[in-house]
């Protein structure tokens, strides 16, 4: 099973994914955590330059590069884990694509669904998690963490957007969330513990049918 979580900058989506691959574990699935960008060796290298604040970057390189991106994770990480029959957890996927350089940026969504399924070899994920909340109260987390951290500067790229662009992306994931049934919405502005609680229930009656 391919499950991916997304949502703004800040969401909590790490700590969710780390609690839910224990408790996968723990039901005896192996699981494989991943994430995009830097998901496989050369994605590692384009992270460095996507996150890198000083980059300038186009919109329309930004979309090549995290196409470059998913090409390799997808045929060197992804695909082997499932062929293996592993769950894979992936931190952002094909959805950020649509949401970031659609809703974000402008590029054509037409555009972005032709290349993200060229890119990906057609992969979609069987279910998305949307971790959802309030921009402000996201940007406020991220911005704190990275500051605590010191990746300002090496991550810091989309945190430094502003807070209309960040609107328009979870305006995007909700209006992605509304045509895809794969999708579910987790009040993410909640504790850790009550995030983790609502994904559980989700993933108790599907583990069993994969
Ligand atoms: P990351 O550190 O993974 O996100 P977060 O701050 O939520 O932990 O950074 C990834 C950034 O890249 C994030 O701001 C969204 C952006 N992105 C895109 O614009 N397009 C994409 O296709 C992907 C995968 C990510």
């Amino acid at each position: 099973m391919f499950i991916t979580f997304e949502g703004i900058e800040g969401a909590g989506k790490g700590t969710a994914m780390e609690r839910t691959s224990q408790w996968l574990d723990r039901q005896g699935r192996r699981t494989r955590l991943t994430r995009e960008p830097g998901g496989s060796a050369l994605g590692r290298e384009l992270r460095a330059l996507l996150l890198d604040r000083e980059q300038s970057i186009e919109p329309e390189a930004e979309l090549f590069l995290y196409l470059a991106d998913r090409a390799q994770h997808v045929r060197q990480i992804i695909r082997p884990a499932l062929a293996r029959g592993e769950t894979v957890l992936s931190d952002r996927y094909a959805d950020s694509t649509l949401v970031y350089q659609g809703y974000g940026r402008g590029l054509d969504m037409a555009a972005l669904i032709t290349l993200q399924t060229l890119a990906s070899g057609d992969l979609w994920p069987d279910l998305t998690f949307l971790l959802d909340l309030p921009p402000e109260t996201g940007l406020e987390r991220a911005r704190a963490r990275n500051k605590a951290l010191g990746l300002e500067r090496r991550e810091g790229r989309f945190e430094a957007e502003d807070l209309a662009f960040h609107r328009r992306i979870r305006q995007g994931y909700l209006a992605l969330a509304a045509q895809h049934p794969r999708f579910r919405i987790i009040d993410a502005g909640r504790s850790p513990e009550a995030v983790f609680q609502d994904i559980r229930l989700i993933l108790e009656p599907l583990i069993l049918l994969y």
